[in-house]
């Protein structure tokens, strides 16, 4: 045995839909029994990956490994040892938590026994024994999420693809469903992961590989991608949110760099690589402003300033923030 066994591995991936690309070359090696963030954002090749590694779709070319099996040739034994979350929920409506879990487990080809037992168990794994006999159609967005993660476990699978598992979710929702990630890795299991929730690949993942356009543009863990950017944060924190866009003008102003508006945390953040002159010059242009300031300091970087570094465009972080306040 090799002493570290891949969970994933591709090789010049490539996927074209059309004119588009989606793939673009990928190269990933997932060490098993590790949680892999594929960060990037809307359009950048997430989902189009994990189908592929799914045996969901073909690529046009490459290479592609899950467990040691190749997903063209292997599909089914490639099947046999994965689960999948997609970023829509595929449970039905109509029936209830319960219901849906034991109709995947026959599915599945567990007996009418062994289908109850798993369910129970994972019913009580995702904190939905309460809401068990409830029609799916009257959950949250959280319980459906949770339900969902529920249904991609019922194989215990060795490798699990989460396609997005907490976007739209709210705040406390997604806290949620990151224990109950966790709580997967520690039972072994190998957890590919997409998410342009840059905050969520931090909390969770041991590595990431950051992809834009179908490829990989850079790779490692969070710190380390972190130093490889070097430069720190401004962040201006404000006591009102409606005093963010004059404050993101005046910086914005004042400053060359890109300024970004965080509204859940009542926050502006600008790349500080001169920590001084950047510090001196945002409190200039701040003094004669009628904004309440909290805070304001240099930090280190969050993975967002890493995306924004490395792509020239920011990251739609903020943009989903938002739609989770409005929901
Ligand atoms: N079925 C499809 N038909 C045509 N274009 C598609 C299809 N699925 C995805 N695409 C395009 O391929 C690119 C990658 O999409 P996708 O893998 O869904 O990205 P992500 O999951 O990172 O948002 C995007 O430009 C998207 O518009
Ligand atoms: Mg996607």
């Amino acid at each position: 045995m090799s002493p570290e066994p891949l969970a994933v591995r591709t090789e010049g991936l490539r996927k074209n839909y059309g004119d588009t690309v989606a793939l673009a070359g990928l190269d990933l090696e997932v060490p098993a029994g590790t949680v892999f963030g594929l960060l990037g954002p809307n359009g950048a090749g997430k989902t189009t990956a994990v189908r592929v590694l799914a045996t969901l779709l073909r690529a046009d070319s490459g290479h592609a490994e899950v467990a040691g099996f190749d997903v063209r040739s292997q599909a089914a034994r490639v099947r046999s040892v994965i689960g999948l979350t997609g970023q829509y929920a595929s449970v039905d409506e109509l029936l209830t938590g319960r219901e849906n879990l034991v109709m995947f487990a026959r599915l599945y080809g567990l007996s009418p026994r062994d289908a109850h037992a798993r369910s129970e168990e994972l019913l009580g794994r995702f904190d939905l024994l309460a809401a068990a006999d409830r029609r799916v159609s009257g959950y949250s967005g959280g319980m459906r999420r949770r339900l969902d993660l529920a249904t991609g476990l019922i194989q215990r699978p060795d490798v699990l693809f989460l396609d997005e598992p907490t976007t739209g979710l709210d705040p406390r929702s997604r806290l949620r469903v990151w224990e109950s990630v966790r709580g997967l890795v520690n039972a072994g299991t190998t957890v590919v992961l997409t998410t342009q929730y840059l905050e969520e690949a931090d909390r969770l993942a041991d590595h990431v590989a950051v992809i834009d356009h179908g490829r990989v543009i850079a790779e490692g863990t969070p710190d380390a991608l972190r130093s490889r950017v070097g430069g720190d944060r401004l962040d201006v924190i404000v006591r009102d949110p409606a005093d963010l866009g004059v404050v993101a003008d005046l910086l914005g102003a004042a400053l060359t760099a890109p300024v970004t508006v965080h509204h859940q945390d009542h926050r502006v953040g600008v790349p500080a690589a001169d920590r001084l002159d950047v510090l001196t010059r945002a409190v200039r242009a701040l003094e004669g402003s009628t904004a309440t300031i909290v805070d304001i300091g240099v930090r280190r970087p969050g993975l967002d300033e890493v995306f924004l570094a490395l792509t020239g465009h920011p990251s739609t972080e903020h943009d989903h923030a938002d739609e989770v306040m409005a929901s």
